[in-house]
């Protein structure tokens, strides 16, 4: 099974390091999206969406990438981490309905954020994606690919 994950991790890499504890369980291939070039994703049998929240939203660019490029009737799956705990799919949610993608799971985790005025109390969430946060992502991930 092939999965490719188009994922945006600016501000501490958090979400990346969510990606580096799951990506060697399969045959997956990360796309930064700031630097794809591979737009025909129908060679891959699940497609992953991964990004930190930025004002309440997967970062603009995945929006744009998925409502651009993601195949109809896709395997799709979320990751993505935050500051402060929501609800922050709603949009990549409707992309996927619109284009009748099977939504196979979410996964949501705390990561490290000094964004705005939080830097000048050394910032939320220290040490997260923290080792517990990591294992629950290899659970999650374990029972996508199954
Ligand atoms: C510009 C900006 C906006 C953010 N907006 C939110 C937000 O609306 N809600 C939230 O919980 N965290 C917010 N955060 C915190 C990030 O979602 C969090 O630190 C996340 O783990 C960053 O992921 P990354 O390091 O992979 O980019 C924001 C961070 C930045 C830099």
């Amino acid at each position: 099974m092939k999965i490719a994950i188009i994922y945006y991790s600016e501000h501490h890499g958090n979400t990346k390091k969510v990606l580096d504890a799951i990506k060697d369980m399969a045959d997956v291939t990360l796309f930064d999206v700031k630097k794809i070039k591979e737009k025909d994703l129908i060679k891959y049998d699940v497609i992953g969406f991964a990004s930190g929240i930025y004002h309440t939203k997967y970062h603009k660019d995945i929006l744009e990438f998925a409502e651009d490029y993601l195949p109809h009737s896709q395997n799709v799956f979320l990751i993505y981490t935050y500051g402060v705990k929501a609800n922050y799919t709603k949009e990549m949610k409707k992309i996927f309905k619109d284009k009748s993608c099977k939504l196979l799971g979410s996964f949501g985790c705390r990561g490290f954020d000094t964004y705005g005025p939080l830097k000048y109390i050394g910032g939320i969430a220290k040490k997260h994606p923290n080792d517990k946060d990591l294992n629950k992502a290899r659970e999650y991930f374990r029972k996508i690919i199954q």
